[in-house]
């Protein structure tokens, strides 16, 4: 498997982008503001995700998703560790990333890889979601912080 960014002509996997964010507006200015890296097999994108710089020497890991058939394979981790290291090399001191408190995989994706819980925005996705989002029988109501210092 082979990480590369994206290419400022190349379209960007809106579908796979969508697994991480169902809204496309949202998905569309992540990719704008920040870097896109895609993961390929045989020339097919399997894996995305954006880093997105917010505050001075801190960049977010956004939009990380692998298409479903290739999924619990480990492709997951090789991403979340990929993103860590290019951030490092980009001289970014602080990665963050934010998820839902009903996914319990991806809270243990990224704890395995180091990210520590920094705080919870409490109802966010009420806030910002039209539809009512449930996950491992749970509501998706607040964002949980997880951050690394690099
Ligand atoms: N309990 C404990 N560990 C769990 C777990 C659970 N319930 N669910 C997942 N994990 C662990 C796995 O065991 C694995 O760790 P290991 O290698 O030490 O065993 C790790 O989390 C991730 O596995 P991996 O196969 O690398 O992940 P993946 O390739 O399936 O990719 C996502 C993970 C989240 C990118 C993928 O599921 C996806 O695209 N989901 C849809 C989009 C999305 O939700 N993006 C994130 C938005 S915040």
């Amino acid at each position: 498997m082979q990480i590369r960014k994206l290419t400022l002509n190349e379209e960007p996997p809106i579908k796979l982008l969508l697994l991480a964010d169902p809204s496309e507006k949202l998905v569309r200015e992540y990719v704008s503001r920040g870097e896109c890296f895609v993961a390929e097999m045989d020339h097919k994108i399997v894996g995305v995700y954006v880093l997105l710089p917010t505050r001075p020497e801190t960049v977010e890991l956004v939009n990380i998703a692998v298409m479903e058939s290739e999924q619990d394979k480990g492709i997951g981790k090789i991403l979340v560790k990929d993103a860590i290291h290019k951030a490092t090399a980009q001289g970014y001191k602080t990665i963050e990333v934010g998820t839902g408190n009903s996914s319990i995989g991806q809270l243990a994706l990224y704890q395995k890889c180091g990210f520590r819980m920094t705080g919870i925005d409490q109802d966010f996705f009420i806030r910002h979601y039209s539809e009512e989002i449930f996950e491992n029988g749970i509501q998706c109501r607040d964002m949980v912080r997880l951050f690394q210092d690099l």
